[in-house]
């Protein structure tokens, strides 16, 4: 039967076996399977894990500090590399949602490929790909969904790194893969956290992505997300965040006219992200946070909530 004791020592053996004394470079992203699969490579073989950590500039509020402080005290061997200005220089003047997802994506690539570069004689590639990533991608390339969208999570690295890849998950599903995480004591605050697209924040701002901007929505999703904590809400939603809206309205704050930004909240209920029912959230709470919102944060002054499930709508805005 497995069990993910079981699995942690069939695959820390096996690991064991496959690598021997090579070095594996493996790209941290805060969620979930990157760390657990990080976690089994770091039982394995110890310090010849050499994990990297990119901020993107499209994190959330105070992401990149809090987890990179989590993985020092998982006692990972992990570099963290602040890039942010070279993913807002690429995204400059750019609104398609496909070339945002590839301009973002080629960005991870080159500052991956140049930390990667200091690590001497590195082997091995590890990724956290999980089956249903496996399955997706095999579909997209095949079917007419091949421009739905470009993940750049799997097999997404040029052929010219010249590395193997390893990905210990690739047969376990994302409550599997929790599991495993929790025998590997990684702390709840990782383990626990609704998925988070790697293009981040820059998929949920629609139109051209600023600084500015992702300022903005940075203080929104934190209101929605820490909301969703204080009211013990969290762990009965599988994926929230914010979205901001390239629209402005009129509205009134004491006695003066505003005319400024909409955002939209999203809560989801799935098990895998393939399919997704909006959630229904307390009305009370949704006032709560919505006045927050408004009171909060400068530059938004109307608050929608998304009620569409998917399909037909995906979780994204993009
Ligand atoms: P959609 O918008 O297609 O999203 O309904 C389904 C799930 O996939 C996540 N997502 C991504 N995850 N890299 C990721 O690691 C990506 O490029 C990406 N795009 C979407 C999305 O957040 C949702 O959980």
């Amino acid at each position: 039967d497995w069990t993910p004791q079981s699995f942690v020592e069939e695959t820390v053996a096996e690991l064991k076996e496959k690598l021997g004394d090579d070095k594996v470079i493996l790209g941290l992203s805060g969620g979930v399977d990157s760390s657990v699969a990080a976690m089994l490579l770091h039982k394995a073989i110890g310090a010849n894990l050499h994990c990297i950590f990119v901020d993107n500039g499209l994190l959330r509020k105070n992401e990149f500090q809090d987890v990179l402080e989590s993985y020092k005290g998982m006692g990972l061997n992990v570099k963290g590399v602040d890039a942010s200005s070279d993913f807002y220089s690429a995204l400059s003047g750019v609104t398609d949602p496909e070339a945002k997802r590839k301009a973002i994506g080629k960005v991870f690539v080159d500052v991956f490929d140049e930390e990667s570069k200091k690590v001497k004689d590195a082997k091995w590639l590890g990724q956290g790909t999980i089956y249903p990533d496996v399955i997706e991608s095999v579909s997209v390339s095949g079917g007419p969904s091949a421009t739905i969208k470009s993940h750049h999570n799997v097999g997404g690295l040029p052929d010219y790194m010249q590395l193997k890849v390893v990905e210990p998950l690739r047969l376990l599903f994302k409550d599997e893969v929790r599991r495993v995480g929790s025998t590997l004591n990684i702390p709840a605050n990782i383990l626990g956290r609704h998925p988070f697209p790697g293009p981040g924040l820059g998929i949920r701002i629609l139109g051209e992505v600023t600084a500015e901007k992702v300022r903005i929505l940075q203080e929104v999703d934190a209101i929605f997300i820490n909301g969703l904590k204080e009211d013990g809400l969290y762990d009965d939603v599988w994926q929230a965040g914010a979205i901001l809206l390239p629209v402005q309205s009129v509205g009134v704050m004491g006695d003066e006219r505003t005319y400024e930004n909409a955002v939209a909240l999203r809560a989801v209920t799935s098990t895998d992200g393939m399919t997704a029912d909006w959630c229904h959230l307390p009305y009370d709470f949704l006032s709560k946070i919505s006045n927050k919102i408004i009171n909060q944060v400068k530059g938004i002054n109307r608050v929608t909530y998304d009620i569409s499930s998917k399909p037909p709508a995906t979780i994204e805005w993009e």
